[in-house]
């Protein structure tokens, strides 16, 4: 499984496949791995930490068909490790919420130990400081920037403070984890986003829906 690298400078876009038509999940996967996303986000939701049921590992591993993009899957569920053996195999990341019930620093450790990207997830609510714990144990920070559950939800601008003090968090203990944002990311918001310090962006209405996702990608990665 090769290393994704940790260059937190480098702009990646991360297409969500919630926003996609499921119907013709192929062909759409197809679609925006040519228009230029970096990885393919998957939301993988419960019913119990979201009040949403998305989808399970079965429709992960038949979107896996259709794409050679790292697959950047968000457990939006309870106990994701117990879920652990069915989505590391298709994974390139697997990021967990630190609200989720489950044992974190064990969750974190299990997805490196596997060669995988290991990323935690904070609601919008939850403060910064509820992921003390685990410094070090993560690769991707992932800073909704809507509450989870839905796609095509508004950005919420307060957690701008929260990408801010996460980058002065980074650079004091001298780590090099991504940060990314999810929810309502469009080439405004990312562009707000990544001036306070954001650097993977995740994106599905914006992108599924536009006329030219190809063009949506490279403004939202701020390429033009
Ligand atoms: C929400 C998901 C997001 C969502 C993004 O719970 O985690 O990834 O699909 O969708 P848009 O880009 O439509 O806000
Ligand atoms: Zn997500």
């Amino acid at each position: 499984m090769q290393n994704l690298s940790l260059n937190h400078s480098q702009s990646l876009v991360a297409t969500s496949i919630l926003a996609c038509d499921f119907s013709q999940l192929g062909a759409e996967i197809q679609r925006v791995t040519t228009a230029g996303s970096d990885w393919i986000h998957c939301d993988v939701m419960d019913g119990h930490f979201v009040n949403n049921i998305s989808f399970g590992s079965a429709f992960v591993q038949a979107a896996s068909c259709h794409t050679s993009l790292p697959l950047d899957i968000h457990l939006m569920i309870d106990h994701p490790d117990h879920y652990l053996d069915r989505f590391l195999p298709l994974s390139h990341s697997i990021t967990s919420h630190v609200e989720a019930p489950h044992p974190v620093s064990h969750t974190l450790a299990r997805v490196r130990e596997a060669g995988r990207l290991a990323g935690l997830a904070l609601n919008p609510e939850t403060p910064l400081e509820q992921i003390s714990p685990y410094i070090g144990k993560f690769d991707i920070l992932l800073i909704m920037t809507v509450h989870p559950g839905f796609g095509g939800q508004a950005f919420i601008p307060k957690v701008l403070e929260k990408i801010r003090q996460a980058v002065q968090l980074r650079s004091q203990e001298g780590l090099s984890f991504h940060i990314e944002v999810d929810g309502g990311i469009t080439p405004e918001t990312a562009a707000v986003c990544r001036s306070a310090g954001a650097n993977v962006f995740v994106a599905g209405t914006a992108i599924f829906k536009a006329n030219d996702s190809s063009v949506a990608i490279r403004e939202i990665r701020g390429e033009q």
